[in-house]
């Protein structure tokens, strides 16, 4: 792991993001960028999802899946997308995603799974050898996540 790799790690943690991006001398750009055919279909799949959840004003914890997560008490559908990354910080995850060429990612707080279907985007882009690993309390949430990751 290089200096490079530390920066861009520290930018998908959410600490202050480089202003420079550098790429290590043997970096490969495999077209999947933002802007690529190969992945807006994919991101914009993400994103009416997204709009779509956001629309649900129905209760998370509907009871069928047993206890609710922590986060969950009084919370509609509607609110927990809000607390996911926004459009603009979940292209961010998905360049650096791409730029560090990642093959396996851990992801903390799944919440509903935009940021993880941006972060599968970018990985899938680049290969079908990939692994994403998202850890979530609410069952609620995973089984919406689920959703989400179909696109
Ligand atoms: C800010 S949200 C994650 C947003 C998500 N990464 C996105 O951008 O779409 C944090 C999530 O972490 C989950 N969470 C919090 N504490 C947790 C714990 N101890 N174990 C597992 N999940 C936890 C919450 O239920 C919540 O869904």
């Amino acid at each position: 792991m290089d200096a490079t790799h530390q920066t861009m790690r520290c930018g998908v943690a959410g600490l202050t993001p480089p202003s420079v991006v550098q790429l290590s001398p043997d970096h490969r750009w495999r077209g999947a960028n933002l802007r690529s055919e190969k992945v807006r279909p994919t991101l914009a799949k993400i994103e009416e999802h997204r709009l779509k959840l956001a629309s649900d004003k129905s209760p998370l914890a509907t009871g069928d899946l047993g206890v609710a997560g922590i986060f969950d008490e009084g919370c509609s559908i509607s609110d927990a997308v809000g607390v996911s990354k926004k459009k603009m910080n979940a292209e961010h995850l998905f360049s650096y995603t791409v730029l560090t060429e990642a093959k396996c990612c851990v992801e903390t707080g799944t919440n509903v799974g935009i940021s993880s279907s941006y972060i599968a985007a970018a990985m899938n882009a680049a290969g079908p050898d990939w692994q994403l690993h998202t850890l979530e309390s609410s069952p609620y949430r995973i089984r919406l996540a689920r959703d989400c990751t179909r696109i």
